[in-house]
This record gives structure tokens, C-alpha cells and sequence, in this order.
């Protein structure tokens, strides 16, 4: 669906996003990730061509970024939701949505049909003939995203879409890019909720300028340093981990704290050896459990270090 090779662009001296090669299939949900200044709105811009980029290459929807004959078909097919987004103030939640329809060029009858479907699905369908100056700051996102998705795109683009929205109308987003995610839409959201992006993105991207990872999140967290079994006991030593180290060879076997802490390919397979290995050298078992770095720990490391997670 979006497929990059070293996307550029730069404002005069400043390079705002530097050789971007990105491969999103068709009906993912995929989270862009980075401090503020990184690019992601940059990136967001140049794939939905509302900005031309410096140097690269994109295929985004079946279009050729840059090249005027496809530009038309490019609008029908996405929908961009803005970072800061304008609704006209004085027209009504329903006219605000079938403006941009009408420039979408739709027909009445499926313009009415999808404004009604959209507005009852945000839960707007009783208030869509007062004026959205009226409206919370929750209520102004969902107009903006029923506006968005009027035309049915395929591929979405979310630009930071629960930022300053309070928890309740933030759930209420997140569910709508779910249920986009159930019709088979793909969806690119911006975010620097990291929460926001483990809960609902099947992969992400961590960007700084350069894209700096991208994966599941889950082999995000345990991509580069692997996976780790924690033993927890009663009364830890070096020379506890130095016999368990022995029992589990070539295992790595650290102590930390009153955990041994085992590296460990399959938990599910190895678990149950590395706990009678503990046992069998004395050991009193309090818990075993996982350890994983958080999307947090990863992004943060990536961000102020430039380089790959320990
Ligand atoms: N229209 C513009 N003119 C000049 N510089 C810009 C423009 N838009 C963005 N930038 C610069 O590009 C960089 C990336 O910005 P942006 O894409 O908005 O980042 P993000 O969305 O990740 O916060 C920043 O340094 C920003 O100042
Ligand atoms: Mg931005």
C-alpha cells in the first residue's frame, strides 16, 4: 500500500527527513513514532502529496508520488486527517462533513448515506444540525474524522489523532482506526503515545530524521537484546548463579538484584529445565517471569542515543 526508498525532504539547510524506505502492506495499522521535530508530519505530508519531496521515490495506493496524472486518483483514495484541523465553525457537524464530500465529487445518495453511517458511529448522529462551534475538543476530532473517511478511502492518514483529546474521546478514536483496521483499511498514524501505538499498531516505525527501527512492537522489545527468563529466589549469590550456570551451558546465567536472569530462545520450552536447574542447585524459588524492555525503554534509547537497544 505505501512503498518509499530514501524519501528526502529539506527546507532550505535543514534536512527534515532523510532517506525514508518504508514497506506498508495493505490493512496494516502502522504507527510512526518520533519526538517532536522528527519528520513524522514531514513524512505524512510528502505521502499524502500535499508536499513534494527533495529526492527518493513512492508508491503510495497504487500512485506514483510526484507524478501529476496520478495526483486526482491519489485524493479519491486516501483521507487525510490534518494535525491541527479546521472545521468550519459556524456550519453543523452534518455540513461540515458533506462539504468535503461534495468536493470529493460524491453522489447524494451515497454522500447521505456515509455521513449518516459515520455521524452514528461516532455517537454525533443526535447533534448533526448544531453548529461545531459548539462542540468539545473530542467531538470537533470525530467531525474531523467522519470528514476524513466520507469518501471511503482505502489508506488513512492520521496526523497525531488523539493528542489534547480527553481519555474518553481518545478511546473513541482508537476504536474507530480498529474498526478501519477490520474493513481491511490501512491505516498510518502518527503518534508519540507509545501506549496508544502497543495497543493498537501492528508494526512501528521509530523515526529521528532517519527511520531508525522498524517491527512489531512485540520484536521490537525483544529484537536486539533477546529473551530473558528472570528466576527470582530466596536467597541469592554468585555462587547459586555460578552452578546454575553450570546446569544450563551454553546458557548465559547473570545475577541481578536476587533474580538469575537466563537467556532463553522459547520461555514456554526452556522454563521448566531452568527452574529444576535452580532447584537441583539449592535454589528457593520465589517467581519466574519474563523480561521484556517496554516500547518506551526502546524508544528512548533509540532517540537520545541514535543507536540500537543493548
Ligand atoms: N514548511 C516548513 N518550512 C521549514 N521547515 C519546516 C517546515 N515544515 C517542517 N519543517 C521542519 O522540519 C522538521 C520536521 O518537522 P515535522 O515534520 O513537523 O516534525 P514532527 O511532525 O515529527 O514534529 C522540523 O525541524 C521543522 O521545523
Ligand atoms: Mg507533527
Amino acid at each position: 500500500m505505501i512503498h518509499t526508498d530514501r524519501l528526502t525532504k529539506r527546507f532550505g539547510t535543514v534536512t527534515a527527513v532523510d532517506g525514508v524506505s518504508l514497506d506498508i502492506p495493505e490493512g496494516e495499522v502502522f504507527g510512526f513514532l518520533g519526538p517532536n521535530g522528527a519528520g513524522k508530519t514531514t513524512t505524512m505530508r510528502m505521502l499524502a502529496s500535499l508536499v513534494s519531496m527533495t529526492s527518493g521515490t513512492g508508491e503510495v495506493a497504487g500512485c506514483e508520488l510526484g507524478k501529476p496524472a496520478d495526483e486526482l486518483k491519489l485524493r479519491q483514495r486516501i483521507g487525510v486527517l490534518p494535525e491541527n484541523v479546521g472545521l468550519y465553525e459556524s456550519l453543523s457537524a452534518y455540513e461540515n462533513v458533506a462539504y468535503f464530500g461534495r468536493l470529493h465529487r460524491m453522489d447524494e445518495p451515497t454522500l447521505r448515506q456515509n455521513i449518516e453511517r459515520l455521524l452514528r458511529m461516532m455517537d454525533l448522529w443526535e447533534k448533526k444540525d448544531l453548529p461545531t462551534a459548539t462542540f468539545s475538543k473530542g467531538m470537533k476530532q470525530k467531525v474531523a474524522l467522519a470528514r476524513t473517511l466520507v469518501h471511503d478511502p482505502i489508506l488513512l492518514f492520521l496526523d497525531e489523532p488523539t493528542a489534547n483529546l480527553d481519555p474518553e474521546a481518545a478511546k473513541t478514536v482508537r476504536d474507530v482506526v480498529l474498526d478501519l483496521k477490520r474493513q481491511g483499511r490501512t491505516v498510518f498514524l502518527n503518534t508519540h503515545h507509545l501506549e496508544e501505538a502497543q495497543r493498537i499498531c501492528d508494526r512501528v516505525g521509530i523515526l529521528r530524521t532517519k527511520l531508525l527501527t522498524v517491527g512489531s512492537v512485540e520484536s521490537l522489545r525483544t529484537g536486539a537484546s533477546g529473551k530473558h527468563t528472570a528466576v527470582r529466589v530466596d536467597r541469592p549469590s554468585e555462587q547459586l548463579a555460578a552452578t546454575v550456570r553450570a546446569r544450563l551451558a551454553p546458557r548465559t546465567v547473570e545475577l541481578s538484584g536476587d533474580r538469575l536472569v537466563v537467556g532463553v530462545t522459547d520461555p514456554e520450552q526452556e522454563n521448566p529445565e531452568i527452574a529444576a536447574a535452580v532447584m537441583a542447585a539449592g535454589g528457593r524459588i520465589l517467581e519466574v517471569s519474563q523480561l521484556s524492555q517496554s516500547l518506551e525503554d526502546i524508544y528512548l534509547k533509540l532517540v537520545h542515543e541514535g543507536g540500537a537497544p543493548a
